[in-house]
């Protein structure tokens, strides 16, 4: 297997921290992905997966720590200046129409959409139809009717070509918070072969999932989060699903920090 720990850090926090009043929803990440590396965050619902993800890139203000993309200290006001400096996300939820008008939306900030009809947008850029065929092309995700309106699609249709998206635009680092939680068997099966395309194209990703299989088959280093705090790091190499659910369910306990790394 291959070792990325003497690759170039593309982003790495430091003492990463949020409360949310006396809920300490993650304490103190000391986390780094290198180039090429695909890490997966794996762990308990609550455990403070997509807190970690929206401190990065800016959802939310953290509480403290430090946030560093290619070496550089940053403080994004939100998260189309996270996209704008090269981290590509699709967040949690994001097949659920409603989440498609919020600022976090994945679709917001880079593309002209028209916000006409209540809670669906509509892509009104052939420009940006055409970058989605394109990067569905590469991916092979199969969409029927492209061209119609996205208020016409499933949830899951919707969150593909979304994640076919991330491949279409190279970014510095792809962050994937439960892709496929809402998607079918074939939706998933596609997201995995955008996963291997990212892979194949050198380009870091951090995925959350709770499946292990996933996880194991495309993945380089399983972190775990346990109770807002990293309780493990582990090479797939090294490990197996039943250790990983033994850190998971605190059955085994880490060092209390561990360098993610
Ligand atoms: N906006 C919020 N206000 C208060 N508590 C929150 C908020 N967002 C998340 N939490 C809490 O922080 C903890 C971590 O949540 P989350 O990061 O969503 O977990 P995960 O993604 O691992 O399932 C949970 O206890 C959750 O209830
Ligand atoms: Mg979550």
């Amino acid at each position: 297997m291959l070792d990325y720990s003497n690759s170039e850090v593309v982003l790495e926090t430091r003492d990463l921290t949020k409360h949310y009043g006396g809920v300490h929803a993650l304490e103190g990440a000391n986390f780094k992905i290198h180039k090429g590396e695909h890490v997966a965050i794996m762990g308990d619902n609550g455990a403070g997966k997509s807190t970690f993800v929206r401190q990065i890139t800016a959802v939310e203000q953290r509480t403290r720590g430090d946030v560093i993309l290619g070496g550089q200290s940053v403080h994004f006001g939100s998260p189309i200046e996270a996209r704008e400096a090269g981290i590509e996300t699709v967040f949690q939820n994001l097949a659920l129409a409603d989440d498609l008008d919020v600022p976090s939306n994945l679709f917001l900030g880079r593309e002209k959409i028209k916000f006409n009809l209540g809670p669906f947008s509509i892509l009104d850029n052939k420009a940006m139809r055409e970058a989605t065929m394109a990067g569905l092309v590469k991916t092979g995700v199969k969409i029927p009717n492209i061209l119609n309106p996205i208020r016409n699609m499933s949830g899951g249709q919707r969150q593909c070509v979304a994640i076919a998206r991330t491949a279409a635009f190279h970014s510095k680092l792809t962050i994937m918070d439960e892709p496929t939680a809402a998607l079918g068997v074939q939706e998933t099966a596609q997201v995995e072969n955008i996963i291997r395309t990212l892979k194949e194209q050198g380009e870091p990703l951090i995925l959350i999932s709770h499946n292990m299989r996933q996880v194991f088959d495309l993945m380089d280093r399983i972190v775990v989060f346990r109770r807002g705090r990293i309780c493990a790091n582990l090479h797939v190499s090294d490990t197996d699903p039943q250790d990983v659910v033994a850190y998971i369910t605190g059955a085994k306990t880490g060092e209390e920090f561990p360098e993610a790394r």
